[in-house]
């Protein structure tokens, strides 16, 4: 279980999270939208132990997250994929589920670039893949890694629609097999409805003076398993429309 508690984070002069309280339960999806600059990056990164509070705490299971990352228990999709260059696609990855000390496991990792798309390209350097495919990579690198818990900034932020749609059926297969917890964030409303079991509606841009907050919560209660038939349908629609009201109430 995932616990941030009246969570505040300033940068000098900069209050870009107040006083965020939130629990998250094992397995579950979660996904956070709202505007740039709203402070939802600097959220993930603080659950991830890569942020420190300015005040309140973040607990993962009951330990601080720098002990949850150094046992391999969570694991990241950046906005910028930071894939190594020099080592291939297929490498990229392996290596930090190797770094870790857990059992390799080749196969997993070659049907891992098969069911992101990226079958024929484990041989290739990242250098060699449009943005999408590297994003691509860098998702199959962060379950392949088989952590417990997957902080997923804008993975889909590169990818065009279709693809965008494709992993996000994708995305809830591997979850719904791996039953692990997902941290998503997204710009995307319709995303952060189709994917989530909640979602959280994150307002306040620093930009304009004021801090991250969270100012909505809603539970998704569309049925599972959900697949691209969901984007048409009526519970669906309306769902997106509450997400979008509380988002535009608040700005
Ligand atoms: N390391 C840092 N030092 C100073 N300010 C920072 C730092 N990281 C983030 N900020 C500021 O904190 C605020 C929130 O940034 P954050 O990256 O969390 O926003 P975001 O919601 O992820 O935006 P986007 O949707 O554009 O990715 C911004 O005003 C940003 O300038
Ligand atoms: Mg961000």
């Amino acid at each position: 279980m995932i616990r941030v508690d009246d969570l505040s984070i300033t940068y000098g002069d900069l209050r870009a999270l107040d006083d965020v309280s939130l629990d998250i339960e094992d397995g579950e999806f979660v996904t956070i939208v709202g505007p740039s600059g709203c402070g939802k990056t600097t959220l993930l990164r603080t659950i991830g132990g890569l942020e420190t509070p300015t005040t309140g705490s973040v607990r993962v299971d009951g330990d601080s997250p720098d002990a949850a990352q150094s046992d391999a228990r969570l694991g990241f999709v950046f906005q910028d994929h930071t894939l190594l260059p020099w080592k291939t696609a297929l490498e990229n990855v392996t290596f930090l589920r190797r770094m870790a000390g857990k059992d390799p496991d080749p196969e997993g990792a070659r049907d891992l670039l098969a069911t992101t798309g990226l079958d024929g390209f484990g041989d290739a350097r990242p250098a060699e893949l449009s943005g999408g495919m590297k994003q691509r990579v860098a998702i199959a690198r962060a379950i392949h890694l088989g952590a417990d818990v997957l902080l997923m900034d804008e993975p889909f932020g590169e990818l065009d629609e279709i693809t965008r749609d494709e992993m996000s059926v994708e995305i809830l297969r591997l979850w719904r097999e791996n039953r692990k917890t997902v941290v998503f964030v997204t710009h995307s409303v319709p995303e952060a409805v189709f994917l989530g079991d909640r979602c959280l509606v994150v307002s306040g841009s620093s930009a304009a003076g004021g801090a991250g907050r969270i100012v909505a919560e809603f539970d998704i209660d569309l049925p599972r398993p959900r697949d691209e038939s969901v984007f048409g349908s009526e519970a669906f629609g309306q769902q997106v429309a509450r997400v979008r009201s509380a988002l535009h109430d608040d700005a």
